[in-house]
């Protein structure tokens, strides 16, 4: 017992008892076998996101940002541009203190190849009510291939404290049949 001082002085030269060995062996390959379910559930349970990151300045992004809500706005909403692009296109969502900038409208079953991208600090996209996270990092691009699968309005939350205003930071996305 642990209570009383071990009788052998040299109490850490005793061989590793059997069940201990045992449990090593266990905890191990369950480590292992977890290791390769991460690889698995990439594919098979579409669980994982599969990403594309880039190096990006800030100033580089938002014009890119910019270019494609300034081609493809439908109309504004609450001050802010609602930007409807064609499929198969590259969109660029902005987070910034303390603000996700445009609102996409996408089209239901179509493929968008989404950037996400911070111009100051770090934030974390969050959709809702699907439970889908990415952190956004400043100077990095971030591209997602998303095809939306349900129609409706979908609220984006910043999930990464980003200061005073962290809990306005609220987005929209909406895609459409
Ligand atoms: Cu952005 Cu919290």
């Amino acid at each position: 017992m642990s209570i009383q001082p071990p009788t052998e002085r040299l109490w850490w030269k005793e061989p590793v008892a059997t069940p201990e060995k045992v449990w090593i062996t266990v905890a191990f390959l369950w480590g292992l076998a977890m290791f390769g379910m991460m690889i698995y559930w990439h594919v098979a349970g579409r669980q994982n996101l599969s990403n594309e990151a880039y190096r990006i300045d800030p100033a580089v992004y938002q014009e890119r940002a910019m270019a494609v809500a300034a081609q493809y706005t439908v109309r504004e909403e609450a001050g802010l541009p609602v930007v409807a692009p064609p499929p198969g296109t590259d969109i660029y969502l902005i987070a910034r203190l303390w603000q996700w900038w445009p609102i996409f409208e996408l089209k239901k079953g179509q493929d968008y190849r989404l950037h996400l991208s911070s111009m100051d600090w770090m934030h974390g996209f969050s959709l809702q009510p699907v439970n889908i996270n990415l952190q956004v990092h400043p100077g990095y691009d971030m591209v997602v291939t998303v095809t939306p699968d349900r129609a409706g309005e979908y609220g984006i939350v910043c999930n990464e404290f980003c200061g005073i205003g962290h809990h306005t930071m609220v987005g929209k996305l909406y895609v459409v049949e």
